[in-house]
């Protein structure tokens, strides 16, 4: 494992936990995620539908509705590329105030996992992508019109001179996710949010789009998230990983020990449901039996006891387990981790 070291720490989520407020009560997307992002790598999260992943990203840009309610803290050590003497509290600023606008498309830029949530309808896709290159890297107009149409053509538009006087509801679906991409990626951001970035293109694209992220990586110290439902992706493309189930981080540590040496029974779970070929050729799948809970009014329990082949009864659905560093880096949140069950992966 690479040595990570403290000072490399770009942002970290301390006990980040989002509620939000229903009519049925109250629905813990995000409940008591830790974790760090280091300089220049990429953490992966995956994890089910509906474990939090997008909330969790959406946190991180402050971007929640407001009926969400957040905890915990959100601290980026880093802005306009020069180490901060005071790491800023994302968590605790002004959703539409001055400060965290400065902070995103710069700072942090995000591909969302609905591209229309990057564009306003109101204004071409040009206007709005020069704008951000103005506003972060280039002030001159036509300097940065000239970037905007290459970063259109990175991403495979064709004809980006005409397109980009183009609105968003004039481009494809796919179309509209590569702009968002490109907007993403021409401001140079010290850390990208990728949300499914590339579940909606077709695999030439995906390659294309993976190998743009980690270009942008390589050139400018970029540091990543990368969420995604697809181990293989994360294996391809991730530093570190976070595995989430039910709001909360279940297992985090390097990628070489998440797939050699996983420790979770949900991590192993997600391990021997990716299809390979000999798997598909015999036609035979391991789905994880069952389906995540409805995050609102869950008993006081290990999240994923209902489904996993080793609970212990009596134990597993008597409390929460604790986030446990087994080895160093390599932390579990499992009443069995460090016990000797993960001899039976
Ligand atoms: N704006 C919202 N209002 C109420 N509940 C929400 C809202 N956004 C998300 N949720 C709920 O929060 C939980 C986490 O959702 P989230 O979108 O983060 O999942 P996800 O891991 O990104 O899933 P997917 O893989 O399908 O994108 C889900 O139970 C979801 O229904
Ligand atoms: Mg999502």
């Amino acid at each position: 494992m690479e040595k990570q070291r403290k000072d490399d720490i770009i942002l970290e989520l301390k006990d980040v936990k989002v509620h939000f407020k229903l009519d049925e009560g109250l629905l813990k997307a995000v409940d008591g995620v830790s974790f760090a992002i280091h300089k220049g790598r990429t953490l992966g999260i995956v994890g089910e539908s509906g474990c939090g992943k997008s909330v969790t990203s959406n946190a991180i840009f402050k971007i929640l509705p407001k009926y969400g309610l957040i905890g915990g803290d959100i601290l980026l050590y880093e802005k306009d590329h020069k180490r901060l003497e005071t790491p800023i509290n994302i968590a605790k600023l002004n959703p539409t105030g001055p400060e965290i606008r400065s902070i995103r498309g710069g700072n942090i830029s995000m591909i969302f996992q609905e591209p229309m949530k990057a564009f306003s309808p109101l204004h071409t896709i040009g206007n709005q992508i020069i704008e951000a290159i103005q506003l972060h890297i280039e002030p001159d107009p036509a300097k940065a019109r000239a970037i905007a149409i290459e970063a259109l053509r990175s991403v495979d538009i064709s004809n980006p001179e005409q397109r980009i006087d183009e609105y968003p509801h004039q481009l494809s679906g796919g179309m509209r996710q590569r702009a968002m991409i490109a907007m993403a990626l021409s401001c140079k951001p010290s850390i990208l949010i990728a949300d499914e970035p590339t579940t909606a293109l077709d695999v030439t694209v995906q390659a294309q789009v993976l190998d743009l992220i980690n270009n942008l990586k390589r050139e400018n110290d970029t540091s990543v998230i990368f969420i995604t439902h697809d181990l293989g992706v994360i294996a391809e493309m991730s530093d570190d990983v976070v595995v989430m189930y039910l709001g909360k981080v279940v297992e985090y540590c390097d990628v070489d020990t998440l797939f050699y040496h996983p420790m979770h029974p949900y991590t192993r779970a997600l391990l021997k449901s990716i299809p390979t070929e000999d798997k598909i050729h015999k036609g035979r799948f391991e789905s994880i039996r069952g389906t995540v809970p409805y995050p609102i009014n869950l008993p006081v329990e290990c999240g994923f006891c209902s489904r996993c082949d080793e609970a212990e009864k009596g134990v597993c659905d008597k409390g929460e387990p604790p986030m446990v560093e087994v080895e160093p880096g390599h932390f579990v949140r499992c009443f069995h981790a460090g016990k000797g069950k993960e001899a039976q992966a």
